[in-house]
């Protein structure tokens, strides 16, 4: 009759530690070192092509922010949806640390050791892009300008801090 109350506990502590492990992955996922330059090459390549498929969606975006181009509620809804989506992918490309490897990259070493702020910023560039999404959405017109303000300026605080020139 011991071993009940005792499993009972042991179930209890490896459920809260599952909940707790759970609900921190969902914040930053753990950084791992790239086990060698073939898988940091790799992952260097994918993080690469996931800024440059949001730039493009961006480029647009900014030029209506300027005036460049006519504001268009379809693109915005759009391009700001589709930001919204990809962004989250730089959590998983950037969980492998590739800073022991000679690779071509513009990342600074320290996203690896405040991986938590640079996570946080990921974040902020997803919020940004949903509210964007949600003012194409209700047709807000009157807040493009400043909402577009937003997710661009989340791509500059993330590159000033974690991107070199
Ligand atoms: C959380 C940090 C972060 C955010 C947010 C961020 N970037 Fe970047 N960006 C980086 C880092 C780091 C690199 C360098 C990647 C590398 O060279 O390995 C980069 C590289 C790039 C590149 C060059 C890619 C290449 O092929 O070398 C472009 C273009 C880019 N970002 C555009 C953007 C735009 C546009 C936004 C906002 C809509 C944005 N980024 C938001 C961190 C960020």
């Amino acid at each position: 009759m011991k071993t009940l109350p005792s499993l009972i506990l042991l179930t209890a502590a490896l459920s809260t530690a599952s909940f707790l492990a759970l609900s921190s992955s969902a914040q930053a996922t753990e950084v791992k070192q790239a086990s060698n330059e073939k898988q940091a090459q790799a992952v260097t390549t994918y993080r690469k092509s996931v800024f440059q498929l949001i730039s493009s969606n961006m480029g647009p975006l900014g030029a209506m922010a300027k005036g460049k181009i006519p504001m268009d509620t379809d693109v915005i809804t759009k391009n700001a949806e589709r930001i919204a989506f990809l962004a989250p992918m730089m959590h998983d490309y950037f969980s492998l640390d590739t800073s022991k490897f000679n690779i071509n990259t513009d990342a600074k070493d320290s996203i690896w050791t405040n991986h938590k702020d640079f996570s946080d910023k990921v974040d902020n560039l997803v919020t940004a892009a949903n509210n964007l999404k949600m003012a194409g959405e209700n047709n807000e017109t009157g807040s493009f300008k400043k909402a577009i303000g937003a997710v661009g300026g989340s791509c500059k605080s993330c590159h000033d801090d974690y991107k070199k020139d």
